[in-house]
């Protein structure tokens, strides 16, 4: 049966990283957002993430045990035993699908990602083997990123009735990483060589994960409607342009823009992290937060100057690279700049010897620092992010909430939510020339009191959060439900809709 429209549906939401718990980059804050919200609107949601053992063991999360030594066949002669723990994040259950093998690191900074990708074998198989144990058969099963790319594989390949009639989304967050690996991989998944064929798992002579993904699901989409054309051209598209357009021509491909958390997390009214309190109709206290700052950065205010603030993993896709060619100039306008992130060593050094060189204009915090990076939203005129390219970005729409204006490149889901002199400042192409055009213009505005107040006041105003996202959302769901019911079961390729 085709969902109705007002039909509620059991969705599983799964990803490797999921915030609270374990957090690397946006998609953790996607992974610990969208699913309260098709919560909120009646929805019976689940989140599926691995059970690292920094989480589990943590007592703030009291996590429950749901399953023990499920049964899980890998391949025919490689079989684990695996648990399912419980935790609730808000409204909504996550499980913690754990081994004693794998995900056991207990140290909590950046060892989400180990190499390899047995352990994302496992945790697909040991995620279907336990939902038939729990009796939680999903009407959608939605997967993000690489790591989840053979759940769909795995439910359409096993022949198992179960899966006939469960619907598969996959989220692309940033195709860029799309998981490759030699044929080998499929004898440890326990999945014929016969699929490695181009309009299945193969991909330039190697098992693709992202592809899988893709190829299998019922319905795909990226984190923004500008990506989601881009990923269709040569440029942006990461040598899967061809399948992507076919995705679109087929439609099944869609882009739906990223919200955040602007009740608890990003909120200006309450944020704990801010030394003061703003919104759009008191904004006032935001040049409070910026004088603490200041303070907290050891940087003395130059009068004129704009105090601009970077979040950033330290990537030449995030334009890090661009900042400094641009740091001189930029400066001298004057302008102020403080970068908080981690990332590329040999742009940390970078970063270093620019604030030797530029001690009163420039701070460099090298490190992650989840209340500071608040503060520099909080504290900040504006927010720099001249991306290469970005799948959707999260960073300027934080940035928005807290009346930080931003400027940015055109690409992406910047695109999508930064506008050229209504919210905040824009530049087409990736040069230096073009990025310091964009900054003078914010720069002039800067001193122009009421050009820069309405700016502002443009920014404090906008709606950053899931609402309108998460219905369409609930859309896709319903096409792929609907496309279920006309897919002879077990039958799965890339061709057709
Ligand atoms: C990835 C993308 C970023 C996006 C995030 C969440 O980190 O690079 O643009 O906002 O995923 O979807």
């Amino acid at each position: 049966m085709a969902k109705s429209v007002v039909e509620k549906l059991k969705i599983l939401f799964v990803s490797v990283e999921v915030s609270p718990y374990a957090k690397v980059g946006g998609l953790a804050d996607v992974a610990g957002s969208l699913p309260q919200s098709l919560k909120a609107m009646g929805h019976d949601v689940k989140i599926a993430m691995p059970a690292y053992r920094m989480v589990e063991e943590d007592p703030a999360y009291k996590c429950k045990s749901v399953l023990k030594d499920v049964h899980v066949q890998i391949n025919p002669s490689w079989s684990k035993l695996a648990y399912v723990k419980q935790t609730m994040n808000g409204k909504v259950p996550v499980l913690l699908i754990g081994t004693d093998e794998w995900f056991t690191e207990t140290d909590r900074s950046e060892r989400i990602y180990l190499p390899g990708v047995d352990q994302y074998l496992f945790f697909s198989r040991a995620i279907l083997e336990s939902l038939k144990q729990m009796d939680w058969i999903p009407d959608v099963i939605h997967c993000n990123d690489w790591h989840t790319g053979f759940i769909p594989v795995m439910m359409r390949e096993s022949n198992d009735v179960t899966w006939a009639h469960v619907a598969s989304v996959f989220t692309i967050h940033n195709l860029a990483y799309q998981g490759e690996f030699g044929p080998a991989v499929l004898d440890r998944a326990g999945l014929s060589r016969d699929l490695f064929t181009y309009d299945k798992l193969e991909t330039y002579g190697m098992v693709n994960f992202l592809k899988s993904g893709c190829a299998y699901s019922d319905q795909v989409n990226t984190v923004s409607p500008t990506y989601a054309r881009e990923i269709q051209t040569a440029e942006f598209g990461c040598r899967l342009e061809g399948l992507m357009r076919h995705l679109d021509e087929h439609g099944r491909l869609n882009g739906i823009l990223n919200g955040i958390d602007t009740e608890v997390i990003f909120n200006p009214e309450i944020d704990p992290a801010q030394p003061a309190h703003f919104s759009a109709s008191e904004p006032s206290g935001k040049s409070a937060c910026r004088e603490a700052l200041y303070k907290e950065l050891k940087l003395k205010p130059i009068k004129d100057a704009p105090l601009m603030g970077v979040v950033s993993r330290l990537s030449n896709q995030k334009g890090m690279d661009l900042m400094i060619e641009a740091a001189a100039e930029m400066f001298a306008m004057p302008t102020q700049l403080v970068v908080q992130g981690l990332g590329d060593p040999g742009l940390a050094i970078q970063y270093r010897e620019l604030q030797k060189r530029f001690p009163n204009h420039f701070r460099f915090m090298e490190k992650f620092d989840a209340d500071l990076a608040q503060r520099v939203y909080g504290g900040c005129d504006m927010f720099l992010m001249p991306s290469s390219f970005e799948p959707c970005g999260l960073g300027q729409m934080i940035a928005l909430r807290y009346g930080t204006i931003p400027v940015v490149r055109k690409t992406g889901g910047l695109a999508d939510t930064v506008f050229d002199g209504k919210n905040g400042f824009v530049f087409a192409h990736r040069t230096v020339s073009d990025f310091l055009y964009a900054l003078k213009h914010a720069h002039s505005a800067y001193q122009l009191k009421e050009k820069w107040g309405a700016l502002v006041k443009n920014a404090l105003s906008g709606d950053y959060s899931w609402g309108p996202s998460s219905h369409e959302y609930e859309h896709m769901y319903y096409r792929a439900a609907g496309r279920r019911t006309v897919i002879r079961p077990g039958s799965q390729a890339i061709a057709g809709s």
